[in-house]
């Protein structure tokens, strides 16, 4: 795939975009309402969340049917006017291909369940007794990876929901009815998939205790997830297509393998290490401050592996699966403009594909839900049960739940201050927190100095400065532990671009000749530069381009 450096793609949560049908959950009609949204911040492909036929267990991400669109979403004709209309307007749509597991409702898994020996093989059970699991491996949505089926004498794995079975690509014929599934919708006109977990698909020849964690090092980046990629793209005709795998728990050396384009695997990776520097001691459920010098560091790391070995990442802050990065690494009440805009050019600049989660381009924020009840995602309802039986107390999980939760990023899209925020005429299935001042997309439409108008003159950046889609990068001001800054480079061109990650006012020595760089691009609108030194604001970002 050539020519992809210079896009720009935006992740679409459907049942929190837009509702089209006045039911409280956003669908696929309610996308192409608002394309020309879309259009005129500038980007080039939507990614959207599973909208396949499904339980909603996960909301999607537990799949019955790869080749029907849920009712809860709309039509294949819906889809197929979407899919033009995008077109219309230069914008590929990306699909979400859930490989690693499928629903138990899934046809195949209901054959299983019915003692056809064929279709237990498209998941890994084992024989074993009721009372042991066959590993000590853990769900990554909490308690055993394991779940007995009593009339089979037989346990299934489940590395996430207990509805949610891994298949068994060791089995050709998963293979195969996988990639008709790609086959079926890129017929349809569809231009990129993302897929998702995909590191997690080649399980160890032999399942054994982990003796040292929750299993994940065992079947992460597995035996044969390589040579299962490379068989799937070859196979499906992909190479040319958008693609990104979302990688969990992953290392640099497989992200430069999958993404790097000699081996015609993917275009890119996802990758999390730099969303855990809040985490205490690597645990999701125990919150502190972030730690910044280790965020630049990963951040840094992986830039400058990835280049060192002509692997790509795809580079971001916001999904479905993460707190709003603004109520996260900004400050979204004092700062709340200044540390959006900051955030968003410290990742858009770098050497990768940025993508932008719906809101965040309005500076959406963290949902600060106060009530179990608030809450609907399996994944934080499972932990509210987990935390409270090891002990912690109903307002410290809710302490926990307010700045972890993935419902933090899937509140309905602010689109104007009417009721519903205009989302929705009706009630909509998750609460709307907060919708005050200018944090919607009609108002910031209309203010040139918002941060809706600020994304799309990053956007553009990217496509008019060679230097940004195809730079090389290298990293600066190293010493200064709360300044991520780095520089852009080819022969002709440089650009620097410096981001205060703190509250505080920092003063930093020029180290570049200062009267040969304009300002390229800040988010305050006075400077403090003298006799050498650059006086940043809190959360200043500065962005200077070499004469
Ligand atoms: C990663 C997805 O992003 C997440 O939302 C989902 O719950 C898991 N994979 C399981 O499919």
């Amino acid at each position: 795939m050539s020519d992809f450096k210079d896009k720009v793609i935006y992740q679409i949560y459907p049942r929190s975009f837009k509702d089209s049908n006045q039911d409280g959950i956003g669908d696929l009609k309610g996308i192409i309402q608002q394309l020309d949204y879309l259009q005129e911040l500038g980007i080039d492909y939507i990614w959207i969340t599973p909208f396949f036929v499904s339980p909603q267990r996960d909301n999607g991400y537990d799949i019955a049917d790869y080749f029907n669109i849920d009712p809860l979403f709309g039509s294949m004709k819906d889809l197929e006017q979407l899919i033009d209309e995008a077109d219309q307007r230069n914008i590929g749509i990306m699909l979400d291909m859930v490989f690693n597991h499928t629903s138990t409702k899934h046809d195949w898994f209901k054959r299983a369940l019915n003692g056809e020996k064929e279709y237990q093989d498209y998941y890994i059970f084992k024989e074993g007794s009721k009372d042991t699991p066959p590993t000590n491996w853990e769900s990554k949505f909490g308690g055993s990876a394991w779940e007995y089926v009593p009339h089979l004498g037989k346990w299934y794995l489940h590395l996430f929901d207990v509805t949610q079975a891994d298949l068994n690509w060791n089995n050709k014929c998963v293979r195969d009815a996988l990639k008709q599934v790609i086959l079926f919708w890129k017929s349809k006109g569809i231009k990129g998939f993302r897929f998702d977990v995909i590191n997690l698909i080649s399980k160890p020849e032999v399942l054994e205790d982990d003796m040292l964690g929750d299993g994940r090092r065992l079947y992460t980046d597995g035996p044969n997830v390589h040579e299962y990629l490379k068989e799937l793209v070859k196979d499906t005709g992909i190479e040319d297509l958008m693609t990104v795998g979302e990688m969990s728990s992953t290392t640099l050396e497989n992200c430069i393998r999958y993404s790097k384009p000699e081996e015609k695997e993917l275009t890119m990776c996802f990758n999390f290490h730099h969303l855990k520097v809040d985490y205490l001691n690597g645990d999701k459920w125990e919150v502190t401050k972030p730690d910044i010098p280790t965020l630049k560091k990963i951040l840094m790391d992986w830039q400058m592996g990835m280049q060192k070995e002509n692997g790509w990442n795809a580079v971001f802050w916001c999904n479905h699966d993460q707190p709003r990065v603004v109520s996260r690494f900004g400050d979204d009440k004092r700062y709340w403009k200044e540390s959006a805009k900051m955030l968003a050019t410290s990742i858009h600049l770098l050497r990768g594909t940025p993508y932008i989660y719906q809101g965040e381009e309005l500076g959406m924020t963290n949902a600060y839900f106060d009530s179990i009840e608030q809450y609907r995602d399996v994944e934080s309802l499972n932990y509210y049960e987990i935390m409270i039986k090891q002990g912690k107390s109903k307002e410290e999980a809710l302490e926990i739940l307010a700045a972890r939760s993935r419902d933090n990023a899937r509140t309905p899209m602010l689109w104007s201050n009417e009721r519903y925020a205009g989302f929705s005429e009706k009630e909509p299935w998750i609460l709307i927190p907060s919708m005050e001042g200018d944090k919607n997309a009609l108002a910031q439409k209309e203010d040139s100095n918002s941060i809706f108008h600020y994304y799309k003159k990053l956007i553009h950046l990217r496509k008019t400065k060679e230097v940004i889609a195809e730079g090389r990068i290298d990293f600066m001001y190293l010493s200064q532990p709360e300044v991520f800054a780095y520089r852009r480079y080819t022969d002709q061109d440089q650009i620097i671009v410096i981001n205060n990650f703190s509250h505080d006012k920092i003063q930093l020595d020029c180290e570049f000749d200062c009267k040969r760089y304009q300002l390229l691009l800040s988010n305050y609108t006075l400077h403090q530069q003298k006799e050498g030194k650059i006086l940043l604001q809190p959360y200043e970002t500065l962005v200077y381009e070499r004469r």
